[in-house]
């Protein structure tokens, strides 16, 4: 993913902190898009990924600063990982990660992130499975224990002409999962009945651990 494709919020609110001195996790960093971001203005930055040939694609542009590790963050207690002062995540979120992450870091530390909101593509017809609502975010992140500073919603409407347009728009590999669980036909019968654009929507928050503490 190039750098012009992470949110550019999410970076804005990683960069308010004095991450010069934090040793940032960046949970589910694919191929280092985030990572490398925050690289340039962290001390060190770790990233994992449950997926082995992301996190090889991330090695292959490693620098002095940057390690990664193949982990399902999802079942990884996160202070295996070490002195961790912040954690970041771009796309990938779960209730249980949003815990792990929790306890991975130290009292008052930060988790800041940016996910699907529940209106991404919703023309498909159905949420993706990855997705929250800001009442949902704020639900998860509360009952962990987090003390939630922001939680923002970024929306925008994706004109399009035809369906390959829209394929494009939703990503030409996500394209081909949607025709077989039925979510490009859902698009296809919204084109029909007059439809011109899809939803882009992302979540964006930063939550901190035990700040009344
Ligand atoms: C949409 S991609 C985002 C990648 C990266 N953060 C970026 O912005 O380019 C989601 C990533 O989360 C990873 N992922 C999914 N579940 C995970 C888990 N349980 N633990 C760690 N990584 C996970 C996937 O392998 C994938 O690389």
């Amino acid at each position: 993913m190039p750098h012009g494709q992470v949110n550019k919020t999410l970076v804005k609110l990683i960069f308010e902190e004095p991450v010069d001195g934090y040793t940032i996790l960046d949970v589910g960093c694919g191929s280092g898009a985030l990572s490398f971001i925050v690289a340039e203005k962290a001390k060190s930055v770790v990233g994992i990924d449950i997926s082995e040939k992301a996190i090889n694609a991330a090695k292959l542009r490693a620098q002095d600063n940057t390690s990664f590790h193949v982990l399902d963050a999802e079942n990884t207690d996160l202070t295996v990982l070490g002195e961790i002062d912040m954690i970041v995540s771009h796309l990938c979120i779960s209730d249980k990660i949003v815990e792990n992450s929790y306890h991975g870091l130290p009292k008052k530390g930060r988790f800041v992130f940016a996910c699907f909101h529940s209106d991404h593509l919703i023309e498909g017809g159905r949420r993706s499975r990855f997705s929250y609502s800001v009442g949902e975010m704020r639900c998860v992140l509360e009952k962990t224990g987090f003390t939630v500073e922001y939680l923002g919603v970024e929306s925008e409407k994706i004109p399009f002409k035809n369906m390959d347009e829209a394929a494009a728009v939703i990503g030409l590999r996500r394209a081909e999962k949607w025709r077989s669980d039925g979510r490009l036909q859902n698009i296809q019968r919204y084109v029909e009945s007059g439809g011109k654009h899809l939803t882009k929507s992302i979540l964006r928050g930063k939550a901190q651990k035990n700040r009344k503490a």
